[in-house]
């Protein structure tokens, strides 16, 4: 048995619309994903990641190159991959003639589980997702973020070998947002596999043990979160107020960025001390604090802009 729960090669996709020239979706993307892996796609709207996605669960088919879910290639043999993966897509709906609680349970059944696991789990899921409350309402009843809800209850509680999350909390609110993180953790420790794209960058750090950035249809870099900071030089960052008048005696700290008057330095944390010992002796003012993913992503896509 393969050890990868997913695994792509040279993935490609052109959409051909009719009276529009073809669009290269997916340019070539190679992934590898381990079985009980948390791993997240980012990547900026339109970079690819939902074809990806679709491609992955069956839903959308390649233009070449070569895909597999354990093993089992997903272009030819479909029907062996669809039992092991569940999916949340972007921007899916619950049923709204359903409650959340027949929609959970009815999916779970209609995946062939017994009566007794399916209450169980339905129930499980529901809790989790904080809709008891409103379980018994017609989905078209229900918030916005209270449908996501349904929508992401109904595939965790599915407890599939490989789940597929696209965007799964967009529209949440930070404590909903947290129990589907915690949901996440408890399925892979349980053994499940997990793809989930994101655009909520502080997500994507609790969340994934490795991320992939597509850019273009192509993949940009992958690596831990840590990794993709360190690429920008460094994890720690330094914001001198004032200091954009001194830039270029802190230039060999690391990477400079000037914002108005004020300078941040992105900083191995080797080299913190001395930069600091030079900012208290220039009399700037300054704060420290750890580099986000987010500002390391918006550097590393960045500068792959700038190139084109
Ligand atoms: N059915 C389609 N027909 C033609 N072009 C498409 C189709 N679906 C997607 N595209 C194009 O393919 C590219 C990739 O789209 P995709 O939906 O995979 O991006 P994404 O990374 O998921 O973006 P977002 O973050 O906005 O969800 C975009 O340029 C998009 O316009
Ligand atoms: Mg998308």
């Amino acid at each position: 048995m393969t050890d990868f729960a997913l695994w792509s090669e040279n993935l490609r996709k052109v959409y051909m619309s009719k009276g529009a020239p073809p669009t290269e979706a997916l340019a070539g993307v190679s992934i590898e994903v381990r079985r009980g892996e948390r791993v997240a796609l980012l990547g900026r709207n339109g970079a690819g990641k939902t074809t990806f996605l679709k491609i992955a669960s069956t839903l959308l088919r390649p233009t070449s190159g070569r895909i597999q879910v354990f093993g089992f290639d997903v272009d030819q043999t479909p029907e062996k991959a669809r039992p092991y993966i569940a999916v949340v897509p972007q921007e899916g709906k619950p049923f709204f003639h359903l409650t959340p609680r027949e929609q959970v349970y009815t999916y779970l059944r209609a995946r062939g589980l017994g009566r007794e696991t399916a209450k169980t789990r339905t129930e499980e899921a529901l809790q989790k997702m904080g809709l008891t409350e409103f379980a018994n309402r017609l989905s078209i009843t229900l918030s916005g973020g209270q449908r996501q809800r349904a929508m992401v209850a109904t595939v965790i509680a599915t407890e599939a070998p490989l789940l597929f999350l696209d965007e799964p909390t967009i529209g949440m609110d930070p404590f909903a947002r947290r129990s589907v993180w915690e949901s996440m953790r408890a399925l892979t420790r349980k053994g499940s596999t997990i793809l989930l794209t994101t655009h909520y960058l502080d997500e994507a750090e609790a969340l994934s043990d490795r991320l992939y950035i597509i850019e273009r249809g192509q993949v940009l870099v992958s690596g831990t979160a840590d990794d993709l900071k360190r690429s920008v030089g460094g994890t720690v960052k330094v914001l001198l107020p004032e200091g954009a008048a001194r830039v270029e005696s802190f230039r060999t700290f690391g990477s400079c960025v000037t914002d108005g008057e004020a300078l941040t330095i992105i900083v191995e944390p080797e080299r913190l001390g001395e930069l600091m010992d030079l900012a208290v002796r220039s009399k700037l003012m300054a704060t420290v604090g750890p580099v986000t993913l987010e500002e390391a992503f918006l550097r590393v896509v960045g500068r792959s802009i700038d190139v084109d």
